[in-house]
């Protein structure tokens, strides 16, 4: 039976990578969210086979019922949800303040409870069926300058956790990705990519959409990836002196990147 893949953030990026993965597999039918249109009509006729998108700020009050009904009126069980969508603005606290944490968690958190607030109940309705949380590394590694996005991702990576125990018993897998350092058209990670040394840190929007992949269809309950980042979150627990040092003492300098914001603002 064919069961519908909903995508949020489909219209670049690790999102685009993922709906031509899942595209692939044949049962699914993927429904493309964005706020981009022409991105997503685009990218839904390359795919065909009934893909389909609804064009919207998650971030707007009718949203969630928007993309509900969409999916409501195409008839198939929802078997995926993957929550993708997210910015990232970057500025330490006292320049950009509450303002910046505000907007920041409204995209990457606020927006993501209230979509899956309003599918919940398709998904369990479609159990077994999963939701697939892409948070961050920095939800589990804090540095300086991306404090707002890394307490959106931070927040978000715990709610995970918790829904994961809370579906379980209902057939509603919860998966977690934490992806590092990607290239993408909101993360750029253009310094890291300049230099021989730290090239091979950056990973691609294809290895991103294998780990949402092996979060959602195969029901791995967290996927770093790549796989090495989960070391620093491990390291962050166990010796946080050493974490602290090794960010604070130029560490924080080697892994500065242009985050969605500066691409988003000049979008
Ligand atoms: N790349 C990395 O290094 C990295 C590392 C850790 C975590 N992540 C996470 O991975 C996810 C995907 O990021 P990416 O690297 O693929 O960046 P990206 O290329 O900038 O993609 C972000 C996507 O989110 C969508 N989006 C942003 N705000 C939205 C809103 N208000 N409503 C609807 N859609 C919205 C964008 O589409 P529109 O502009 O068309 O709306 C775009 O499709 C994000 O959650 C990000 O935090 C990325």
């Amino acid at each position: 039976m064919t069961r519908l893949a909903i995508v949020t953030g489909a219209s670049s990026g690790i999102g685009e990578a993922t709906a031509l993965r899942l595209a692939r597999e044949a049962d699914l039918r993927v429904v493309l969210v964005a706020r981009r249109e022409d991105r997503l009509r685009a990218l839904a006729e390359r795919i065909g086979r009934g893909a389909s998108y609804v064009a919207v700020d998650l971030t707007a009050a009718d949203a969630p019922a928007r993309v509900r009904e969409h999916a409501e009126g195409l008839g198939d069980p929802l078997g995926l949800l993957v929550n993708n969508a997210g910015a990232a603005w970057r500025a330490t606290f006292a320049d950009g303040g509450y303002e910046n944490v505000r907007r920041t968690m409204e995209v990457n958190f606020d927006a993501v409870l209230r979509l899956t607030e309003a599918l919940l109940p398709l998904l369990r309705a479609a159990a077994p069926s999963a939701i697939v949380n892409v948070a961050s590394t920095a939800g589990r590694v804090a540095r300086g300058g991306t404090g707002a996005y890394s307490a959106s991702k931070f927040a978000l990576a715990g709610w995970s956790d918790s829904l994961y125990l809370e579906e379980a018993p209902n057939g509603v897998h919860v998966g977690l990705v934490l992806p590092g350092f990607i290239a993408t058209e909101g993360f750029p990670q253009s310094e890291l990519r300049a230099k021989a040394l730290t090239r091979r840190m950056v990973s691609t929007p294809e290895k991103g959409a294998e780990a949402i992949v092996a979060a959602g269809l195969g029901r791995k309950p967290e996927r770093y990836v790549p796989r090495p980042y989960g070391i620093a979150a491990a390291l962050r627990v166990v010796a946080p002196g050493l974490v602290r040092r090794v960010l604070g003492g130029g560490g924080a300098q080697v892994m500065t990147t242009r985050t969605g914001a500066d691409a988003a603002d000049e979008r």
